[in-house]
């Protein structure tokens, strides 16, 4: 097991106890770092991340308590200890307003500053935990098995592998559901960041007036409503890797900006002058022809251009059939409730041969899992499969004979059918928005069903 050091910074302008401190806060599970002033602090805060600081109240650069509010506005996760002497304590009490979470007396009693320090340091992974947790990837998800035999799935293996332990970013294409999701997942896991939480953002949730300061921070006061500062996802996936899913739906007016932090590993919070640096490796994925997008001048060209240098692209189920029996073969094992093995007749297979897989193998898990459900002796038949896919083997199932439009509305009422009516879902998967999905289901006449 590797167990992540936590940092602590002494601010305090008398040398003496800047090495007393760092002599005696020394141990295996944390680094120290010092300072003298408050100018040396907040540049050291800007390169570097802390969990806990140690503060004098007293600095010569700086009236009283401004360091500490400067401090807790701009590492929002940060603990502050002051250090007080004598005929301090209504600072003392002051500071622990403002936010500090305990003092300590000068001279120092070395064995209560120990459990200080470590109860700062609990509280500070706690908060930042939390916050990690609302972003990063499901847990569960992350042993991926990434199932397939084809000639491409071999490839994307392979490139996987070569991929992961680069820093380069990789972008990950391919319709809803062949599993870009894996894929994004699996080069988080070969890569040498593998033991931090991959963070996961769905660009399609970003809202934009609030998109950059979700991405970058921003401090306090920044902008209308931002009332405490706060640390951004840049920040979360430092020393990790951050997987913008979606991407084609980030707005324009940010993807300058993250080029920059591409580019430079650098960037800025709202708000705020300074730059920070990050070391991050980025993912994305999208199931929209990004090309089209920059023609259309939805879509920065060179930002396309910098993500699109390497690129991993995943051909639909359809294209790969040979795949099928495999992957009916895992799923009928991994999604099997009590571990029952489970049968499939050839005239089921034949079917599932046979169909057209519009939301790939996320689909064909939902039909297996429904089947199991159906399934007597442990066997799956015709009869626990869906009708409507028989009824694209029997009726063209590639829409031979129909026009652009005809195509669009059979594919529309498939993954409608396939999401279950739920509008927001289908639209995500179409890779369009609401409201376009909206408009398309009055002109095909599907809104009232
Ligand atoms: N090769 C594979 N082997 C096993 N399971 C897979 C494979 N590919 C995808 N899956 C499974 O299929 C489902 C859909 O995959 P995933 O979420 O990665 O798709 P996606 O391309 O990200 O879709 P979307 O565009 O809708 O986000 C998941 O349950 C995933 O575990
Ligand atoms: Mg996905």
């Amino acid at each position: 097991m590797t167990v992540d050091k936590y940092a602590v910074l002494v601010i305090d302008d008398e040398e003496p106890i800047r090495r007393l401190l760092q002599k005696e806060l020394a141990n295996p599970l944390r680094t120290i770092a010092t300072a003298a002033t408050a100018a040396e602090a907040m540049a050291l805060t800007r390169t570097k991340r802390f969990d806990v600081v140690i503060l004098d109240l007293w600095l010569p650069d700086v009236t009283n308590l401004d360091l500490l509010i400067r401090l807790r506005e701009s590492i929002p996760h940060i603990e502050v200890v002051m250090i007080t002497g004598h005929g301090d304590i209504d600072m003392a009490v002051e500071a622990m307003k403002l936010g500090a979470c305990d003092f300590i007396r000068k001279p120092f009693n070395l064995d209560r500053l120990d459990l200080v320090v470590e109860k700062a340091h609990q509280r500070a992974r706690l908060s930042r935990e939390n916050a990690v947790l609302r972003h990063s990837a499901d847990q569960k998800q992350n042993k991926s098995h990434f199932i397939g035999n084809s000639q491409d799935i071999r490839e994307i293996r392979f490139l996987i592998e070569k991929v992961a332990p680069a820093k380069i970013p990789v972008l990950i294409t391919g319709e809803s559901g062949t599993g870009k999701d894996v894929v994004a997942r699996m080069v988080h896991h070969l890569s040498p960041l593998a033991a931090n939480q991959m963070i996961v953002k769905n660009c399609a949730t970003l809202q934009n007036e609030l998109a950059r300061g979700e991405l970058f921070g921003h401090v306090k006061g920044a902008f209308t409503g931002a009332d405490e500062s706060r640390e951004g996802l840049l920040s979360f996936a430092h020393d990790s890797s951050l997987f913008f899913d979606e991407i084609g739906e980030l707005p324009l007016e940010i993807q300058a900006a993250l080029l920059r932090a591409l580019e430079t590993g650098c960037y800025r919070r709202v708000g705020e002058k300074e730059e920070r640096r990050v070391n991050i490796r980025f993912l994305f994925a999208t199931n929209r022809v990004l090309r089209e997008e920059v023609e259309k001048g939805r879509f920065n060209e060179a930002f396309f251009h910098r993500i699109n240098a390497f690129t991993i692209k995943i051909p639909p189920l359809r294209q790969r059939k040979e795949d099928l029996p495999l992957l009916v073969d895992y799923f009928l094992t991994s999604l099997s409730a009590d571990g029952a093995k489970f049968r499939i007749t050839d005239r089921a297979m034949e079917r599932i041969l046979g169909y057209d897989w519009p939301g790939n193998i996320r689909e064909l898990r939902n039909v297996l899992e429904r089947a199991i459900i159906l399934a007597e002796n442990a066997t799956i038949t015709e009869t626990c499969l869906p009708v409507n896919m028989a009824d694209a083997a029997n009726h063209g199932a590639n829409g031979d004979n129909l026009t652009l439009e005809g195509i669009e509305r059979r594919h529309i009422l498939k993954l409608l059918r396939f999401h279950d009516g739920n509008r927001q879902k289908t639209a995500e998967s179409l890779g369009i928005s609401r409201k376009t999905l909206y408009r398309k289901l009055v002109q095909y006449e599907l809104d009232k069903s």
